[in-house]
C-alpha cells in the first residue's frame, strides 16, 4: 500500500470557539441534551488530529460539514487555525460545509443564532453568511480541484493516481431542501462522466443523508436527508459510484442502496466527532483501485482536558442526554433534589418540579422493572421458554434500554436474534402490532413509515442487520 493511497473523514465536529463563553457561563447547561460536548469541542478536535498525525502513512482529511455550531466568526476563525495543524504538517485538507456553518438570518430557513454566552446571559456576536462560505474555505478544497461547482461550492479533485473525490457542498436551509438543485445536479453527473472516461474510481461525500440511517429517519424527518436523495441514489446507481460518504444524523451506520434497475452503492455515515461514539474513518484504497477498505478509529483520551481519569467516551457520555440518565438514575431514590440539578438542561428543572411526585414515582417505577416481568407480558409473541424467561432472574430492563439508546448513535447495537433482549423487545412491539392491527392506534402513525411494523422499526435499532458491522467494511469499487 502506497502513501497516498488511504485517508481520513471526520464529520460533525461542531467547534465552539472559546471566545464564545465564559466559565460560568450557561453554556454548559446549554451542552446537556445536544448529545454532543461543545464546551470542549476544540481539544476533542486536536485529539482527532493528533491521531492523524501520529499515521505518516495518510496526507489526506476530509471533513464533511457542521465544521462550526452555530455558524459564528469567531468559531470558523479558530476552526480554521485549528486545519493548521494539519496542513502545517503536510496533510492536504479537504472540507465542506452544512447547515450550522452559517446563520440563515431571515434570508432562508436556517434558524442558526452566533451568540455568545457571558456571565449575565447571551449576546449576539458576527456570523458567517451562506455565501461567505465558499470564498472561506476556499483553500481546502476548491483550490485543488479542478472543477468548482460555483452555485453551491461544490467541487471534484483528483484525491489519488485513479481516484476522483467529488464533494458536493450541500449548504441548503437545514429544512426544506438541503440537496443540489438542478444545475448542480447536471454539473455532478458531468463530473461523475468525466471521471469514468478517465478511467478513474469516484469518491463521492455530502453532509447529509442519502439512505437514513434507520427507516423510521425517512417518515419523521425527511427533509434532512439530501434533497434529492432518491435521485441521487439512481444516478450513483446508473453510474456505478460504489460509495458515498456522509455525517450529520451523527448515526454511525452503513448502509446498502439497490436499485430496482441495477446498481448499487454504499453510504457510510459516520458519526460526530464531538459525540460520545466519535470516531473518524479511515479509507485504504488497494493499488489497483479495486477495492476500497474502511475501518473506525475513536480517540482513548481529549487532549488538555483534566476527564476525572474517564475516558473519552465516557467523559462526553457523562455529558449528554442518555449518559445524563444512566449516570444519575440512582439518585432518583436517595436524592430527587439532586437529580433534578444534574439533569437540567436534558429535562428541564422547572418541568420536574412542576410534578416531582409523578416524575418521582414513574423513574422508580422504570428501575424497578424487570426483563422477565416484559417477558411474560409478551410470552405469546417472543418464542421464549419458561426455564428461559426464568433465567432472567431479577436482571432489571432499564440498563439494557439504555444501551440500546446509545447505540443507536454508536452504531453496532448489541442485541442479535439470539438474545434474551431482542426476543423480549421484538416480542412487545409483536404484541402492539396486532393490537394496532385490530384498534388502529393512531400516535402509531408517526413512528411506523407505510406498509411496516413497529417491529421492522425497532429489530435495526436492536442490532446490525444490514451490513453486520458499522464501523468496518469493504466495498468493491
Ligand atoms: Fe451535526
Ligand atoms: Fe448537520
Amino acid at each position: 500500500m502506497g502513501k497516498s493511497d488511504s485517508f481520513y473523514i471526520l464529520t460533525d465536529t461542531h467547534y465552539v470557539s472559546k471566545k464564545n463563553f465564559t466559565e460560568n457561563s450557561d453554556f454548559r447547561r446549554r451542552e446537556k441534551g445536544d448529545q454532543i460536548a461543545l464546551v470542549h469541542s476544540a481539544e476533542i478536535l486536536r485529539s482527532f488530529f493528533k491521531k492523524i498525525l501520529e499515521d505518516k502513512e495518510t496526507d489526506a482529511v476530509l471533513i464533511t460539514g457542521d465544521l462550526v455550531n452555530n455558524g459564528d466568526r469567531n468559531s470558523h476563525e479558530d476552526f480554521k487555525n485549528e486545519l493548521k495543524i494539519l496542513t502545517d504538517a503536510g496533510k492536504r485538507v479537504f472540507v465542506t460545509t452544512a447547515t450550522h456553518d452559517y446563520c440563515g438570518m431571515g434570508e432562508d430557513e436556517n434558524f442558526f443564532k452566533s451568540i455568545r454566552y457571558t456571565d449575565k446571559g447571551t449576546e449576539p456576536i458576527p456570523h458567517v453568511r451562506k455565501c461567505e462560505l465558499l470564498p472561506l474555505y476556499y483553500d481546502f478544497g476548491p483550490a485543488q480541484s479542478d472543477s468548482v461547482h460555483e452555485e453551491s461550492g461544490s467541487y471534484s479533485l483528483k484525491l489519488f493516481g485513479g481516484v476522483r473525490l467529488i464533494a458536493i457542498n450541500d449548504n441548503g436551509n437545514g429544512r426544506s431542501h438541503c440537496g443540489l438543485f438542478d444545475d448542480g445536479f447536471k454539473w455532478l453527473e458531468e463530473e461523475i462522466d468525466k471521471a469514468n472516461n478517465n478511467n478513474e474510481k469516484v469518491l463521492l461525500a455530502v453532509h447529509h443523508p442519502v439512505i437514513p440511517p434507520w427507516d423510521i429517519y425517512r417518515h419523521v424527518a425527511e427533509f434532512e436527508l439530501f434533497g434529492g436523495y432518491k435521485r441521487l441514489s439512481e444516478l450513483l446507481c446508473e453510474k456505478g459510484v460504489r460509495v458515498i460518504f456522509t455525517g450529520h444524523t451523527h448515526v454511525q451506520n452503513i448502509r446498502k442502496y439497490e436499485s430496482v434497475k441495477g446498481g448499487y452503492f454504499y453510504d457510510v455515515a459516520t458519526t460526530a466527532a464531538v459525540s460520545a461514539s466519535g470516531k473518524m474513518r479511515k479509507v485504504e484504497i488497494s493499488e489497483d483501485r479495486k477495492t476500497c477498505d474502511i475501518k473506525s478509529i475513536g480517540i482513548e483520551t481529549i487532549e488538555g482536558v483534566d476527564t476525572k481519569g474517564k475516558s473519552a467516551r465516557d467523559y462526553i457520555y457523562g455529558l449528554n442526554f442518555v449518559g445524563l440518565l444512566d449516570n444519575n438514575i440512582n439518585l432518583v431514590k436517595s436524592d430527587f433534589k439532586k437529580f433534578e440539578e444534574e439533569v437540567d438542561g436534558f429535562i428541564s428543572k422547572d418541568k420536574l418540579e412542576k410534578h416531582p411526585h409523578l416524575f418521582r414515582f414513574a423513574l422508580l417505577k422504570g428501575q424497578k422493572l424487570k426483563l422477565s416481568t416484559l417477558a411474560k407480558l409478551s410470552k405469546k409473541y417472543n418464542g421464549m421458554t419458561k426455564s428461559e424467561i426464568k433465567q432472567l432472574g431479577k436482571e432489571p430492563a432499564l440498563p439494557h434500554l439504555i444501551k440500546v439508546a446509545a447505540s443507536a448513535f454508536g452504531g453496532n447495537a448489541p442485541y442479535p436474534p439470539d438474545t434474551a433482549v431482542y426476543k423480549i423487545a421484538t416480542g412487545i412491539t409483536a404484541k402492539i402490532d396486532k393490537i394496532n392491527s385490530k384498534h388502529h392506534l393512531s400516535f402509531l402513525d408517526k413512528i411506523i413509515p407505510e406498509g411496516q411494523t413497529l417491529t421492522d422499526v425497532a429489530i435495526p435499532m436492536l442490532y446490525n442487520n444490514r451490513t453486520g458491522n458499522d464501523d468496518e467494511i469493504t466495498i468493491e469499487l
